[in-house]
């Protein structure tokens, strides 16, 4: 396969060497993981939801994430999307309902229905032409006293459980605080700052802002005041129990909550700033600068102009972006196509043979 062949030299070239005796990297290892943290029914899962745009995740009032969720997005060129668990390999699910019952059930499969938190992760696979690659974890709430039902060491298990995932370097904090309550006693700004001290990986979420009493605002959080950040605050407004109880949807939700910003007058002259699409816009763009930054060959790949781009997929026969993800979908398609061209390959460069 000539034209594969091809690419992968070209590829390699651009990715440059990875080092004598290095375990050689793939594009997944470089490619950075998003991870929520914050106290328990702070909207953790509801903003993870948002992020990827689609409604499979339990959520509610107490503890209900109560393993970590790790997500796979992979995109697909074409077809119907599916999911697909690691502990229920071939089956796929087109129901994202039923997604969200089996991560409920597999959960109490590990826990039992109880309270009881476990640090065994669910695996989670999306394949869909509307994601770009990329892992995401959801984890459960970090919380402050043991409850009936729960193990005297909870607190810090699930501490230590959200700090085995944040702390890695390629991991982006989605630091989720609710507005209704105060920053100075926020757990997910506590956890971030003690493996993030820059705030470099942080981005500060402020949740249920619609929920803040009468007669306050949560704009001197939203404008840094009360808690400055190096990435601006995001405020968001989730759906409410009493929306998820309705099963409204993610589009009319997004639709409420851009109306809310622009016609509150608090929040007017922030509305371009706030909501939970401005957060996926500034991931995407966080991403992008972040993968260019850790593999130094794909930096030209991302300079190129997007006819460049356009010819270089043309030439791996690969379809043309036609939707708004433009340049960093096709980044990410190239980046797809390297992967599983390098898989294929890794075997017979591997080892004793030539050096990549
Ligand atoms: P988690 O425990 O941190 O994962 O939080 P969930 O996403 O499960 O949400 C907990 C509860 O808070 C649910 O009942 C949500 O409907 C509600 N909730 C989350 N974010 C908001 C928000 O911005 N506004 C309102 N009104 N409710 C929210
Ligand atoms: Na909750
Ligand atoms: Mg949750």
């Amino acid at each position: 396969n000539k034209k594969e062949g091809l690419w992968f030299q070209r590829a390699c070239t651009a990715l440059g060497d990875f080092g004598e005796g290095s375990s050689l990297p793939t594009l997944w290892d470089a490619l950075p993981t998003i991870a929520v943290v914050g106290g328990q029914s702070s909207g953790k899962s509801s903003v993870l939801e948002s992020v990827v745009g689609k409604d499979f995740l339990p959520r509610g009032s107490g503890i209900v994430t109560r393993r970590p969720l790790v997500l796979q997005l992979h995109r697909i060129d074409e077809g119907r999307e599916y999911a697909e668990f690691a502990h229920q390999p071939r089956k796929r699910f087109t129901d994202f309902a039923a997604v969200r019952k089996e991560i409920s059930d597999e959960t109490d499969r590990e826990t039992g229905r109880s309270k009881q938190i476990s640090s065994v992760p669910i695996y989670l696979s999306i394949y869909s032409p509307n994601v770009v690659n990329l892992t995401l974890v959801d984890l459960p709430g970090l919380t402050k006293v043991a409850v009936e039902g729960q193990s005297e060491s909870i607190v810090t298990d699930i501490e230590n459980m959200v700090r085995s995932y944040i702390e890695k370097p390629n991991c982006i904090i989605l630091a989720v605080s609710p507005a209704n309550q105060d920053l100075a006693t926020s757990d997910a700004i506590k956890i971030a700052r003690e493996v993030d001290p820059q705030g470099e990986r942080t981005f500060g979420v402020l949740t249920k802002i619609d929920l803040m009493d009468k007669g306050t605002d949560a704009v001197d959080m939203l404008e840094g005041k009360s808690y400055r950040l190096k990435f601006p605050w995001i405020g968001v407004v989730n759906r409410s129990q009493a929306d998820i109880n309705k099963s409204v949807d993610m589009i009319a939700a997004r639709r409420r909550e851009r109306e809310y910003f622009s016609t509150t007058p608090e929040y007017k002259h922030l509305a371009s700033k706030m909501g939970s699409e401005h957060l996926g816009k500034v991931l995407s763009k966080h991403l992008e600068t972040v993968i260019k930054s850790r593999i130094p060959g794909l930096q030209s790949l991302i300079n190129k102009t997007i006819i460049e781009l356009e010819t270089e997929l043309s030439r791996l026969g690969k379809p043309i972006a036609t939707d708004a993800g433009g340049k960093l979908y096709m980044i990410m398609e190239i980046c797809r196509a390297f992967d599983q061209t390098f898989k294929e390959h890794l075997d017979g460069i591997r080892p004793g043979g030539d050096k990549v």
